[in-house]
């Protein structure tokens, strides 16, 4: 008999880890998160003077990715008080803060000001008004940038765009009403407007929309500085670089995207007599994505004569609402089985009450018994940061490895956690 092969990921045996653990289980390898931070810093930061880069850490926020994303130099990008507070609590210098948020609350504003958030990137009026108020009773005053809606299409799945003219995200240019805002805050007080954010959408595989958004936001700079003598310090071009999922769709190269964004930057800067602003990126899903596997075990198997085969797993769209949400594609393997020749096409189906809970459609792998380990891979983004108890399921533990070594960095959920808050 042929000796059984398991799945290694970051050194670590995955059919091992999931017995030690339980599943389901999300697995977050170190090295890939690490490997992409330095990534990012040889080929842009290292690249280009004056330019930062932040991670979105909507895509995947727990304590210690916020310690290991900061220890690796960059800055982090936050949408809530939650996410702040989960920053400033694991140690994250909070002047490395980015505050994003299409309707902070009062009390979100009061706590960026209190805890000295870097930059509290702006979306409207109503919020201006709030932040230079509360600043102005806390004596202080705070960096801000304004975020635009550049009115380019993304052409990524609808509910991922967000830089298109009908959106809830930041300040229409049509009109004047983003100048309207600048002289506004020119005026105020407790606020110093440094520059302007764009983020145009997300799983992008190619920067033909950071072009046309940098393309706008120049012009528009350059009409704020002609008619406001507004100079632009600081310009954040927001995150989106699209991964590998499936087939032969390609994660992003930093340089490729990046290098034609700066080129033109410089080119149109010198030919609007702009001085160079500071540049930003808030990648997420680069960052984390590919670092993250699930692991399941396989419970029921159902065949429907001539149709379909259905392997049933101990998770589903609690962990991973990616496919039922968006249609999101991903490629999986039976942990323990890998060099199993014998293959068959089967669907994925998650244990929720929900027909779209099916992680996978027509996937072939090799013949599946209850009792294996499925692995889906490319899920470290988005899959526990949108997790739930539906249909009370506690949520899933992460475990982080790294050259053989593991890790828990998140606890498995009890039955009594999820009713703790419950009178
Ligand atoms: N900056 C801003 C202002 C954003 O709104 C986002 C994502 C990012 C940066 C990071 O984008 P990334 O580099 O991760 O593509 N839940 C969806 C994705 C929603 C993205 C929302 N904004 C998904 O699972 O595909």
């Amino acid at each position: 008999m042929m000796k059984k092969k398991d799945f290694i990921f970051d050194g670590c045996n995955m059919t091992e880890l999931a017995a030690k653990y339980g599943t389901p289980l999300y697995v977050m390898s170190e090295s890939s998160i690490v490997d992409k931070c330095r990534e990012i810093k040889a080929r842009f930061l290292n690249q280009y003077p004056n330019t930062r880069a932040v991670f979105a850490s909507k895509a995947f926020q727990t304590l210690e990715v916020c310690r290991i994303v900061t220890r690796e130099g960059l800055g982090m990008d936050t949408v809530s008080g939650g996410e702040i507070y989960t920053a400033h609590k694991a140690g994250v210098p909070m002047e490395n803060l980015d505050f994003h948020g299409n309707n902070k609350t009062l009390q979100e504003i009061q706590m960026a000001v209190d805890y000295n958030v870097g930059r509290i990137v702006v979306d409207n009026r109503y919020e201006l008004q709030n932040l230079n108020q509360y600043a102005g009773e806390a004596n202080k005053k705070v960096k801000i940038l304004f975020r635009f809606t550049p009115g380019v299409d993304s052409h990524t799945h609808k509910f991922i765009t967000t830089g298109q003219l009908d959106s809830k995200f930041g300040i229409p240019l049509e009109n004047g009403i983003l100048k309207e805002m600048v002289k506004l805050a020119e005026e105020m007080e407790h606020v110093e407007l440094m520059g302007f954010h764009f983020h145009v959408g997300s799983q992008l595989s190619s920067n033909e929309a950071h072009l046309a958004a940098l393309d706008i936001a120049l012009k528009m700079m350059k009409e704020v500085k002609a008619e406001l003598g507004f100079e632009t310090k600081e310009l954040n071009i927001g995150g989106g670089f699209g991964i590998h999922y499936t087939g032969d769709e390609k994660t992003v190269n930093i340089s490729e995207f990046l290098d034609p964004v700066m080129e033109e930057l410089y080119v149109k800067c010198e030919e609007y007599g702009l001085s160079v602003p500071e540049i930003t990126i808030e990648p997420g899903r680069w960052i984390v994505g590919e670092a993250g596997v699930t692991l399941y075990t396989v419970g029921s198997i159902k065949e429907i004569p001539g149709i379909r085969k259905y392997i049933g797993i101990d998770g589903g769209m609690t962990d991973n609402i990616r496919p039922g949400l968006y249609d999101a594609k991903y490629e999986a393997l039976i942990a323990n089985k890998m060099n199993q020749q014998e293959t068959e096409v089967v669907s994925i189906a998650g244990k929720c009450c929900e027909s779209t809970d099916i992680l996978i459609y027509d996937i072939e792998l090799p013949k599946a018994e209850s009792g294996d380990i499925l692995a889906v891979l490319g899920t470290g983004a988005y899959c526990y940061a949108l997790s739930s108890n539906y249909n009370r399921i506690p949520r899933a533990a992460v475990v982080l490895v790294k050259d053989g070594e593991d890790r828990l960095i998140v606890k498995r959920e009890t039955y009594e956690e999820m009713i703790s808050r419950e009178i």
